[in-house]
C-alpha cells in the first residue's frame, strides 16, 4: 500500500544528492526530467487502445496533433524534455541514426552528462496491451565540457556509468533506477502524478526458478546454451524451472529481478552478435543487475567491461540471479573453452 508515509521520487533525489561525487545538483535535475518525460509517456501508452477512436496513425486528432506511433511519440518527449531543460550535453537514441549534440545557452552551467535511451522498449507488445518500458543510461563525458559532443562520449564501457534506470509502463508504472549506491523501484499514483518508493533496496534472489528465452529460437542457438535450456528443464533438485518470456526486456527483467530468473537473448545462427543493443539496452540493464546482487554476461566477458565500437552495436545477453548465470557460464565456457 502506498500512503502519505512512503517517501516520493522527488524527496528521494533531493535525501540522495548530496551522496553523489563531485555533486553540483545536475544529475538530480536530470533524474527529474527522465521522471517528468515517464509521466508523460505513462499517460500516452495507457490509452493507447482508444488510438482508433482519438484518430489513427496519419490523421490529425481533437488537439490538431497529429497521431504518432508510440516509439516516436515517446522518443521525441524524452527528447524535447531532455533538451528543452538543458541538462546534458548529448543523446543518443534507438530511434536515432546518430548522437545529438546540445549546446547549452547558459555559459555558466554547460553540461557534462549524456543520456542513451531506449525510449519505448517491447513496442511490438503495445497492440496487444502487453507491458513495455524505457531503459535509460547515463555518462559523465569524457571530452571537455563546453565543446560539442563526440562519438566517444557515448561509446564508454558500462562501468563507466553514473546512473541507470527504467520504466515500465504495467499493471501500475514503476520507475526504477541505480546511481551506483543500489537499486530502487517508485510506483507511480496515477491518480496525483506522483512516484513513491515502494521498493526500496531491490535485490534479485541468489537463486532464481524462471528462464526467460525466445525459445523459438532454439535451433539456432548454440550448443552451450541449448544445453543449459535442457537443463533448466530437467527433473532434479528444485527442476525443471518455470519459463516465462514476455518479449519486453524491461517486464522480463523486472519480474526476474523480483521474483528470480535469468534473461537470455543469445547470439544464434541466424542473429550473429543476438539481438539487444550494447548502449541503450544491454549495459543500463547490466548495471541495475549487478547493483542489485545480479550478473550480466555477454556469453565471454561482463557486459559492464565491453569496449563499445558503435552506437547501435549488437550482443548477445545472459541476465539474472547470480547462481542461473553462474551456472550458464558454466556450460558457455564448456562450449567455448572445452572446460
Ligand atoms: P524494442 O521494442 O526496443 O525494439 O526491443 C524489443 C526487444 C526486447 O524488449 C525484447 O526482449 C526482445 O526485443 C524480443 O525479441 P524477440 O521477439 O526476438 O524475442
Ligand atoms: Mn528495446
Ligand atoms: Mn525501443
Amino acid at each position: 500500500m502506498i500512503d502519505k508515509r512512503h517517501k516520493t521520487l522527488g524527496e528521494f533525489i533531493i535525501e540522495n544528492q548530496s551522496s553523489f561525487q563531485y555533486s553540483s545538483g545536475e544529475l538530480s535535475k536530470l533524474i527529474n526530467a527522465i521522471r517528468l518525460a515517464a509521466k508523460v509517456v505513462n499517460h500516452e501508452v495507457n490509452k493507447a487502445g482508444l488510438v482508433d477512436i482519438l484518430g489513427g496513425v496519419g490523421e490529425t486528432n481533437i488537439q490538431g496533433e497529429r497521431q504518432q506511433k508510440l516509439d516516436v511519440f515517446a522518443n521525441e518527449k524524452f527528447i524535447q524534455t531532455l533538451k528543452n531543460r538543458e541538462i546534458v550535453c548529448g543523446i543518443a537514441s534507438e530511434e536515432e541514426d546518430d548522437f545529438i549534440s546540445i549546446n547549452s545557452s547558459d555559459e555558466q552551467h554547460q553540461n557534462k552528462y549524456v543520456v542513451l535511451i531506449d525510449p519505448l522498449d517491447g513496442s511490438s507488445n503495445i497492440d496487444v496491451n502487453v507491458s513495455v518500458g524505457t531503459i535509460f543510461s547515463i555518462y559523465r563525458r569524457i571530452t571537455p565540457v563546453g565543446t560539442p559532443v563526440q562519438l566517444e562520449d557515448f561509446l564508454q564501457p558500462g562501468k563507466n556509468q553514473v546512473a541507470a534506470g527504467y520504466i515500465v509502463y504495467g499493471t501500475s508504472t514503476m520507475l526504477v533506477y541505480t546511481t551506483g549506491f543500489g537499486v530502487n523501484g517508485f510506483t507511480l499514483n496515477p491518480a496525483l502524478g506522483t512516484f513513491y518508493l515502494s521498493h526500496p533496496n531491490m535485490q534479485f534472489p541468489e537463486n532464481g526458478k524462471i528462464y526467460s528465452v525466445n525459445e523459438g529460437n532454439y535451433v539456432h542457438f548454440l550448443q552451450g546454451v541449448k544445453d543449459y535450456i535442457k537443463y533448466c528443464q530437467e527433473e532434479e533438485g528444485d527442476r525443471p524451472y518455470t519459463s516465462r518470456y514476455i518479449g519486453s526486456l524491461v517486464s522480463d527483467f523486472h519480474r526476474n529481478m523480483i521474483k528470480g530468473g535469468i534473461y537470455m537473448y543469445p547470439k544464434s545462427s541466424v542473429n550473429e552478435n543476438g539481438k539487444l543493443r550494447l548502449l541503450y539496452e544491454c549495459n543500463p540493464m547490466a548495471f541495475i543487475a549487478e547493483q542489485a546482487n545480479g550478473l550480466a554476461s555477454g556469453g565471454r566477458h561482463r557486459i559492464l567491461d565491453i569496449e563499445p565500437t558503435e552506437l547501435h552495436q549488437r550482443v548477445p545477453f545472459f541476465c539474472g540471479s547470480k547462481n542461473m548465470v553462474e551456472k550458464l557460464q558454466e556450460f558457455l565456457d564448456k562450449h567455448y573453452y572445452g572446460k
